[in-house]
């Protein structure tokens, strides 16, 4: 889980968030508003990924990530190559070390979502290019960069910001708890027992000292005084024969109208999408005024782009926040 700088390769990973630094994801959010800014103006001159192929490896099901980072590749002058884990045979046609080895020859990144986490660690270890995680079966840290970053752009975002988790203990909560790990806040996560979240990436978030983290089992209790009300399904990818269960255990983890109204009267729902509405979500919330959800989702593709550009062409990035920290010297020194 490491985004670490490889001494044979001088190349990074972005895998999850644990071994980052607080301050390098804020410096990514302040070059994700610049790289939204650049596409709302029009920035068809920019193109950092010039001359540069991404290779996507999807082994499971996906709308938003898949999209998200074609186009943001393709408007960041690059090239992306779609991949189906099954088709390419990833760990059976070829082992995972082979396939890493070989997309390291014609590539500049990997971006891969797949079913064992093992699996990305492996790849990350035997490429020579970036590798990105686009979700496993442990960890969605595209997905929770977003997330926070759409926090961070409505300036909501503070080291006592409340963020409660209605629902599965599952790979985006995972995620949730590893930036818990990195950046201040305050995390709950509302659970039934016996969906908790990752025991591994729990403790050691914990262990780290930079956030209050509470599992709780009640989501009103959870909700109170909330900031912001997070869900996800209750099925996830690969879980279906379960769904009928699930269906059961959760229905009192639904974020609706009721349990909105425990939170702060100014609070933000959020959903990683895809959603269930009757499920995990009730429509008049989904659809209702506090809902930030699509905003979430576009966001994958600026917080994405900024990523990529970091990971890639890593010059063009420290020019920006070179001369963002030069800016904010110069209004200082004249105010
Ligand atoms: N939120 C998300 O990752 O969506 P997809 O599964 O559609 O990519
Ligand atoms: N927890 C969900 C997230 C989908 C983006 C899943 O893994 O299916």
């Amino acid at each position: 889980m490491q985004e670490v700088q490889k001494q044979e390769f001088g190349k990074r990973d972005f895998i999850g968030f644990s071994h980052l630094d607080g301050s390098k994801i804020i410096e990514l959010f302040d070059y994700s508003l610049f790289i939204k800014k650049k596409r709302k103006e029009g920035s068809s001159g920019f193109l950092p990924l010039r001359d540069k192929t991404v290779a996507m490896i999807f082994s499971k099901p996906s709308l938003r990530t898949r999209v998200s980072f074609e186009l943001g590749i393709h408007e960041l002058g690059g090239y992306a190559i779609n991949l189906d884990g099954q088709s390419i045979g990833l760990g059976s046609r070829e082992s995972v070390e082979d396939v890493a080895r070989l997309l390291s020859r014609y590539n500049s990144a990997i971006v891969a979502r797949l079913h064992e986490h093992a699996i990305i660690e492996g790849i990350a270890k035997h490429a020579s290019i970036p590798v990105v995680n686009a979700l496993t079966n442990l960890s969605h840290p595209c997905q929770v960069l977003a997330d926070a970053f759409s926090l961070y752009e409505r300036g909501l975002w503070h080291e006592n910001i409340k963020v409660v988790f209605v629902g599965d203990g599952n790979n985006v909560a995972n995620s949730w708890i590893e930036l818990a790990g990195v950046l201040p806040f305050h995390f709950v996560l509302a659970c039934p027992e016996g969906y908790m979240p990752d025991q591994g990436l729990l403790a050691a978030a914990r262990a780290k000292g930079v956030s209050r983290i509470e599992i709780l089992h009640d989501p009103a209790a959870a909700a109170t005084d909330a900031d912001v009300l997070y869900t996800d399904v209750w099925t996830s990818m690969g879980q279906e024969e379960e769904k009928q269960a699930r269906l059961r255990i959760f229905a009192p983890f639904q974020i609706n109208s009721a349990l909105l109204s425990k939170a702060k009267p100014e609070a933000v729902v959020m959903h990683c999408m895809p959603a269930h509405r009757g499920e995990e979500i009730s429509g008049e919330v989904m659809d209702g005024p506090q809902s930030i959800i699509l905003d979430q989702a576009e966001n994958r593709l600026h917080v994405q782009k900024a990523l990529l550009v970091k990971l890639l062409n890593h010059d063009e990035y420290k020019k920006f926040h070179l001369t963002h920290r030069l800016l904010n010297a110069s209004k200082k020194i004249r105010s």
